[in-house]
């Protein structure tokens, strides 16, 4: 085992990702931002000096944090932001895991501003091989972008006239692949009198008669994307952190956070030849808008580069695409996922909760009115400056009425029913320091007691991941295991979601955390802070 230590600096930068030169934030001027790379069992320690004028943190997405909830760098909940000019050190084990994991932001949705990257984590268990499974492998990074300033954004979707015009989410100005994307110049959002460049299309190297595996992570703020790749069909090999036995398709629909693992060989052509990649907004759960990324899928002997000029690949999508705006699904919603490292131990669960989640009005702390996203009636109303780990550390004291709150305090299995009430909104939920377990899911909502009433104790190796999409009007039963204790954070992966209040957290055995420690530096992060100010979420 190693240390693997990093220095971080988060500070402002120009790019033109898509043809449209912007701010952007990033990590020592990086845009993508950095790779962290480790093996099962090192430690990572990473120095975060944030030299931005708002504050900052860093969450490392999929990461159990088990015994380092501290760590897990959520505002409000886990720590006290970094202030503008302040440093703050991550440091925690890698404990058993291994994967396609991620870091980004977790301070409004500056993760939208470019703080997002890629994490790795190899071992020598990793039921997924290279050599044998696959020969290669890369990442492929793809997201939405916007032409504004998240914070501009975020501030426009709170206030009455929305954001353009609507209290909705955004869809993307453009997609990016691995950080370059094509804005469509005559948009008529497009920002006026501004140059607009958009840049040859990214190039995603394969090696000719090589399986490449490729760990695709999508870093986006709001779009479901549907990726596939001209002529050629991949296996689906990993479901977030978990290797997979998958199906052989020509397209797999990812939302926001989610991570999949698909193989790809190379057996179309020859070196030089190009091929489209395709990033799709699968429109159907959202703005009903086709939008589609593009990049190059180009075959080489060893990852040499090409230049053709203006010639881009002629090679057309395959025949049975899903339309743009047919209704958006997980992949487990349409084909069978098998884990290749099977779990056997089902047990009826020791307790039983739900969160249900929907858009509206709500009553908010000072009796005014809030209008945004709520789990069981409360939008979250974000404390920065006291969050709520140090009170459960200091005494056990976890009631809180600024977010919805779940709490088991038994040792064993327990499950979680997701309740989207939305009628025609489809979300992302993703839970912190905890893969859960994919019982089931369903139409309608479910209450507390009719999950009792049901026999769920004999479903067999079933699904874990870590970010599950569920659409408008559903529900999913999640099984964990309270091996880790802390207050864990579940939310709406939709940035823009989030940051109207759609998160909530659970805490799971408040007696064992109460024995945590508190560092300095981080108890530092409150010091000479307004614990009554109110920041975003
Ligand atoms: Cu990707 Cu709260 O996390």
């Amino acid at each position: 085992p190693q240390l693997r230590e990093y220095n971080f600096e988060i500070k402002t930068a120009t790019a033109n990702p898509d043809g449209f030169t912007r701010q952007v934030y990033t990590i020592n001027g990086h845009f993508p931002a950095p790779v962290i790379e480790c093996n099962t069992g090192d430690t990572i320690r990473v120095h975060v000096k944030n030299s931005l004028d708002i504050p900052q943190t860093i969450h490392w997405h999929g990461i159990s944090q088990n015994g380092t909830n501290i760590m897990d760098g959520v505002p409000g909940i886990t720590q006290c932001p970094i202030p503008p000019g302040g440093s703050f050190t991550y440091e925690f084990p890698i404990i058993e895991q291994y994967g396609t994991y991620w870091y980004h932001s977790h301070f409004a949705n500056t993760m939208a501003d470019g703080i997002a990257g890629t994490f790795i984590i190899h071992s020598p268990g990793d039921k997924l091989k290279r050599g044998t499974d696959y020969d290669e492998e890369r990442v492929l990074l793809i997201q939405d972008w916007m032409w504004d300033q998240s914070t501009d954004i975020v501030a426009a979707l709170k206030s009455p006239e929305g954001y353009r015009g609507s209290l909705g989410a955004p869809k993307g100005d453009s997609i990016l692949i691995n950080n370059i994307g094509q804005t469509n110049c005559s948009s008529p959002n497009y920002p006026e009198g501004a140059e607009c460049n958009p840049p040859r299309p990214a190039e995603i190297p394969v090696i000719v008669g090589k399986k490449t595996r490729f760990r695709i992570i999508n870093t986006g703020a709001h779009s479901m994307l549907r990726v596939s790749i001209d002529q050629h069909e991949f296996e689906v090999a990993e479901v977030d952190t978990d290797p997979v036995f998958g199906p052989t398709i020509h397209e797999i629909p990812i939302a926001p956070a989610q991570r999949y693992s698909i193989i790809v060989d190379a057996n179309q052509g020859k070196a030089g030849d190009k091929f489209w990649l395709r990033a799709n907004v699968a429109a159907g759960c959202m703005d009903k808008v086709k939008q589609e990324g593009l990049a190059v899928f180009r075959y080489t002997n060893n990852n040499e580069q090409y230049d053709d000029g203006d010639e881009t690949p002629d090679t057309q999508p395959w025949d049975d695409l899903a339309a743009f705006d047919s209704p958006c699904r997980d992949l487990d919603d349409q084909y069978t996922l098998t884990p290749r490292d099977p779990i056997d131990v089902f047990t009826k669960p020791l307790q039983t909760h739900a969160l249900s989640s929907k858009f509206g009005t709500f009553l908010g702390m000072q009796g005014q009115n809030i209008t945004g996203f709520a789990f069981n009636n409360i939008s979250f109303q974000n404390q920065i400056w006291d969050p709520m780990l140090p009170h459960v550390i200091d005494s056990g004291n976890y009631s809180v009425d600024n977010v919805a709150t779940v709490t088991f305090d038994c040792d064993g299995y327990v499950d979680l029913i997701l309740n989207n009430l939305d009628g025609g909104i489809d979300h992302p939920y993703h839970l912190h320091g905890n893969e859960f377990q994919l019982i089931k899911r369903g139409d309608g909502s479910l209450t507390v007691e009719e999950a009792q009433a049901m026999d769920l104790s004999n479903i067999t190796n079933p699904l874990r991941r870590d970010t599950i999409f569920i659409p408008g009007n559903a529900h999913a039963i999640l099984r964990i295991r309270t091996d880790n204790p802390g207050v864990w954070a579940l939310h709406c992966h939709i940035g823009w979601h989030l940051a109207v209040g759609k998160l909530a957290t659970m805490i799971v055995r408040p007696d064992d955390i109460r024995t945590f420690d508190q560092p300095e530096d981080w108890k530092g992060l409150c010091a000479g802070q307004d614990p009554d100010e109110e920041g975003p979420a």
